[in-house]
């Protein structure tokens, strides 16, 4: 993680965020963004460039180059971009400063598949390397389709400008590849991804994001683990029974029919965020914070699950897909009439499963994780639920049985946590109840942190993967779940729509549950 570097003299820390956290200045870089004319450019990158070039505050020749299919100049580029960035952050643009950050905008239009243009990228890149003294620091952010990122990496190699990392070598700059999920679409694919990427990049210049550990929520779970004595000593199966995972969305699937037919709930959410959130959960202890020791970590919790398939994938996964309903008082059409999904559509939208990590600290402890589109709220939360006491003292005739410990770590909305624990209600009998002990981050922080984006392309500045999926994990998340894929293929086409928009999914998700005697959190 960025370690704690003072802002060097003469550089503003944006007063909101002091205290918050110590800023590190990164040094000068060139970042060249594929498929720059895109959504995510417009939404994410852009947006949280300009908010790090005012607020860190990047070093004043930072720049990016923009490549892209569409015919524009430098001029409309700008133009884009301001629109892009006007449209994207919270508060106001000041026109000073990205009159200042628009000039180090440069855009050179090309296909992807031609070398031509990687030509002409070399010179510019040159060019500004030493118009603006960049020192040959460069990033590559590929926010493509996909399908385009191995073309793209093949082209950078050949054009020389991959400049793979070999140790005890000069570097004349560095080199770093940032690429964005998916990281292929089984296993078999994303091995042969990541060897092509393989082949012109060194794994340490590979930064693969997962905008969730972007997340302050998700940071500092390390945090609350880690940084505090009470919870290490009862996080493990002698104190926990259960642990719930949700990611429910309120959305559909907001005109992105075409990807998410190719992707699916399992695709798009289980393989990367929620398989990440659960390493975090479920990690032992590293010596240090550093990019190595906690992804050797996370990397061994996933390697100790036993991924489902056949049999256990038919009894531990259910899968779901929306059919028309209501969200938000108004009513919405189901997955199939979405624009983009095919009529008959056996793509999933909701998937529930139960994982176990078989290790000493866990064993026999089940891991239940539900994620879907078209729930009735968005919420993204771990539950954690302690054992029962092991002996009821309280047994008056009247008196509840008390409810487990549950500690509840909500990642968004509503930033925070919960505890919940028994009560004895006030009065003559003896009555208990359980009572919530809380902690907002709005309440306790005046301010918040940079968003998951900006957090996320710092950290790429100044060298630190620790907060990017490594290629070890990426292929172990597609290794769990390849098992249920398979299964599902194999098996019948599945009776979808299986769950009203609006509603948690379909009823085969609390029987997965409660088969086990315990139930999901309403949330
Ligand atoms: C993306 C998925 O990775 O994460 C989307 O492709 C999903 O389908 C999004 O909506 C959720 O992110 P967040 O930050 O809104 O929880």
């Amino acid at each position: 993680m960025t370690g704690t570097t003072v802002a060097p003299p003469g550089t503003a820390v944006n007063p909101l965020r002091e205290g918050l956290r110590l800023e590190q200045t990164p040094p000068p870089c060139t970042m060249v963004i594929f498929g720059v004319t895109g959504d995510l450019t417009h939404r994410k990158l852009m947006p949280s460039l300009y908010e790090l070039a005012v607020d860190v505050p990047l070093p004043a020749n930072f720049s990016v180059v923009g490549f892209a299919r569409r015919d524009w100049d430098d001029e409309q580029f700008r133009q884009e971009m301001s629109d892009a960035v006007h449209k994207g952050i919270k508060g106001e643009v000041d026109a000073a400063a990205w009159q200042n950050f628009a000039q180090r905008l440069n855009y050179v239009s090309s296909n992807f598949d031609d070398p031509e243009g990687y030509r002409r990228l070399g010179e510019l890149l040159d060019r500004i390397d030493a118009e603006r003294n960049i020192g040959g620091n460069r990033i590559f952010y590929l926010a493509t389709p996909p399908s385009f990122y191995p073309v793209i990496v093949r082209h950078l190699r050949e054009a020389g400008l991959a400049r793979r990392f070999v140790p005890g070598e000069p570097e004349r700059g560095w080199t770093r590849l940032v690429i964005e999920k998916p990281f292929g679409h089984d296993l078999p694919s994303s091995q042969a991804l990541n060897n092509e990427i393989a082949s012109a990049f060194a794994e340490s210049q590979v930064y693969r994001i997962d905008h969730y550990l972007g997340k302050e929520t998700v940071q500092n779970l390390l945090v609350f683990r880690f940084a505090n004595e009470i919870f290490e000593p009862i996080w493990n199966r002698h104190y926990i029974d259960h642990v719930q995972m949700t990611v429910a969305e309120a959305i559909g699937i907001e005109g992105r029919g075409q990807f998410y037919e190719e992707a699916g709930a399992l695709r798009d959410i289980v393989q990367n965020h929620m398989l990440q959130l659960l390493s975090l959960i479920a990690m032992e202890p590293p010596s240090s914070i550093t990019e190595k020791t906690v992804r050797d970590e996370k990397v061994q919790v996933l390697q100790a699950i036993a991924p489902p398939r056949g049999r256990t994938a038919a009894a531990g996964v259910v899968r779901g897909q929306y059919g028309p309903g209501w969200a938000d008082g108004r009513a919405v059409p189901g997955y199939r009439q979405e624009q983009g999904a095919a009529p008959d559509s056996p793509v999933e939208t909701y998937v529930a499963l139960k994982l176990g990590i078989d290790n000493f600290r866990w064993a026999g402890v089940p891991f239940y994780l539900r994620t879907g589109k078209r729930l009735p709220q968005r919420a993204t939360e771990i539950a954690v639920q302690f054992n029962r006491v092991p002996h009821l003292l309280f047994t008056r005739a009247g008196t509840m049985r008390p409810e487990p410990n549950l500690l509840i770590l909500r990642i968004q909305p509503d930033e925070g946590i919960t505890l919940r624990f028994a009560a004895k209600v006030p009065g003559a009998g003896m009555q208990i109840r359980s009572v919530n002990m809380d902690f907002f981050y709005g309440t306790s922080f005046l301010a918040k942190g940079p968003d998951d984006y900006a957090r996320l392309l710092l950290d790429c500045m100044l060298g630190d993967a620790t907060l990017f999926a490594r290629r070890d994990e990426v292929e172990t998340a597609w290794a769990i779940c390849n098992g249920i894929m398979d299964h599902w293929a194999a098996a019948p086409d599945p009776d979808f729509p299986n769950y009203e928009a609006g509603t948690w999914g379909p009823p085969e998700s609390d029987a997965l549950i409660e088969r086990d005697g315990r139930r999901w959190r309403r949330l």
